[in-house]
């Protein structure tokens, strides 16, 4: 998770109540780090009913909780939200509040901090706690007791303020006193009684967490509950404005941002709407190159057209089709730079493939583009959902018995991963053609690096798009110091190795 990551909670802190039954409530400080989190709680602790769970110590352990918040593992009663008394409601107090209404946090405390250094003006604290209300309807959180405070000096912390005499509320230890417990939590019992279900669509809620967007078409895996599995965000339906709550069109999810989504898994899974079950209904999105999580979701509910549209099976099969053509039906994947020979080599290897009598069909970067693709650009989206149709394309056709080369960037490592596994990895050859920047700059066949360097054209690759070079593909062909004759040379001598022909 990136480090600019700057969502709830502070820390998750334990308040055993006095009055009724002996109760441990739990809640989360939220805010950013001047607001006084770290003096609030240090205020806090002089009050013998309050104890640290464990003091977090740094951002993976706030992340950490985070996760465990939304997934249900971590319970929390009620959420503070600091604000500072000069600066009011910012766009994180908005994101927090945002989140805190998603995870189901229904109890909450405006606390307006730094009281002392606006004077302990009633004005300023009923505008802020006006504005706040306002927003908080809107996203439906209803039960906010607001308090002004000063955590330095101890104002309306655990005993009343003579300095703000206006203030008739609770201090936050009295309020804390009157919070409900969830009594559900650490034993299952809304996983007992509600309904569940299998199914392998659902719409929902992302919150992204990464520093590399979150893009439409691309693939992640998906944990929710035990259950691991692979999946792809097929659709971003609208991304939201935390400030305005409108809904926003976008192609992508940058740091920090929530959208609601429609996403697609590769086996169906045992789930349930987050709003009754937070376990079986909140999952973590994780990168499936770095391992490292990268978001978190929460189910709405299952798309019926996952129920309603099932896999037909038909007799004749790839195999089938492989044997009536005598061949072995597989992707040959070229990728590299603009330039660095893609379409060239694989143009002369399908000419001798030919010759040999094999059935072959070739999918160019350009004449793919003019064609199905011709609504995409050259935005990092738009190429991620390029390559997720073609790699569609190529499972289809190897499925009809052919052997298909691709020549396409396919800059993205995530996405050439992902074509491996739409496609099947037994049929699937990654060649890079490895053709040095500097060397492809200097050919500039279409003219295309000369715009680019001159600003007319934007988004290039190698220029100010990335390129991330294949980790471990099954051919490396440089081109540097070859003719194009050569390194196609090369490949069928690969072929005939592997046994393709
Ligand atoms: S990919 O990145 O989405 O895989 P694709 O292979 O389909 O790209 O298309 C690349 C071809 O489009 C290049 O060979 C070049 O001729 C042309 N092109 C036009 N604009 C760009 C650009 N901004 N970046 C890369 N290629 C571009």
């Amino acid at each position: 998770m990136a480090h600019g990551s700057d969502l709830i909670p502070g820390n998750t802190v334990k308040y055993l109540k006095q009055h009724g039954p002996q109760q441990v409530l739990r809640f989360t400080t939220c805010g950013s780090a001047d607001d006084g989190q770290a003096t609030l709680l240090a205020r806090l602790l002089s009050d013998s009913r309050v104890l640290f769970d464990d003091p977090l110590a740094d951002t993976f352990e706030r992340e950490q909780l985070l996760l465990n918040m939304v997934t249900g593992a971590a319970t929390v009663d009620v959420a503070v939200i600091l604000i500072d008394a000069r600066k009011g409601i910012l766009t994180q107090t908005r994101r927090h509040s945002f989140l805190v209404s998603l995870i189901g946090i229904k109890q909450i405390v405006l606390a307006v901090n730094k009281m002392d250094l606006v004077n302990f003006d009633q004005d300023t604290f009923d505008s802020i706690e006006a504005e706040y209300r306002d927003f908080a309807v809107q996203i439906c959180l209803q039960d906010i007791t607001a308090i002004p405070l000063s955590a330095l000096d101890g104002d309306n912390m655990i005993s009343r303020s003579e300095r703000m005499p206006w203030y008739q509320g609770h201090t936050l230890t009295d309020y804390l006193e009157t919070c409900e417990v969830d009594v559900s939590r650490g034993n299952d019992m809304s996983a007992a009684d509600s309904p569940s279900g299998e199914a392998d669509q659902f719409e929902c809620h992302i919150v992204w967490m990464a520093d590399q967007p979150m893009f439409v078409g691309r693939a992640y895996r998906l944990k929710i509950g035990a259950q691991l599995v692979n999946m792809n965000i097929t659709a971003l339906k609208h991304k939201l404005n935390v400030n305005t709550l409108e809904h926003v069109a976008a192609t992508e999810l940058a740091l920090n941002e929530i959208a609601v989504c429609n996403i697609s898994l590769d086996r169906p899974v045992a789930f349930e709407a987050y709003d009754s079950n937070r376990e079986m209904g909140g999952f973590i999105l994780i990168d499936r190159l770095t391992e490292q999580t990268v978001g978190v979701g929460m189910i709405h509910f299952a798309l019926r057209r996952s129920q309603n549209i099932h896999q037909q099976h038909f007799d004749v099969d790839i195999a089938a089709r492989a044997a009536q053509k005598g061949q072995s039906p597989v992707v040959l994947w070229f990728t590299g730079l603009s330039g660095a020979g893609k379409s060239t080599i694989a143009n002369l290897v399908e000419r001798q493939l030919f010759a040999l009598g094999r059935h072959s069909y070739l999918l160019d970067g350009d004449n793919v583009r003019h064609g199905l693709n011709r609504d995409l650009d050259f935005t990092d989206a738009d190429r991620v959902e390029n390559i997720r149709r073609v790699s569609e394309v190529a499972r289809l056709m190897i499925d009809s018995g052919l052997i298909v080369l691709t020549a396409f960037i396919s800059p993205f490592r995530a996405e050439r991963i992902r074509a491996k596994q739409t496609i099947g990895p037994d049929h699937f050859y990654e060649i890079y053609i490895d053709t040095p920047l500097a060397v492809a700059e200097q050919r500039d066949v279409k003219g295309l690096y000369k715009k680019a360097r001159s600003g007319q054209l934007k988004n290039f690759t190698g220029i100010d798009s990335p390129y991330e070079i294949p980790i471990k593909p099954e051919l490396v062909v440089s081109t540097e110091s070859e003719t194009p004759e050569q390194s196609a040379a090369q490949v069928i001598e690969f072929l005939k190795k592997e046994g393709i022909i």
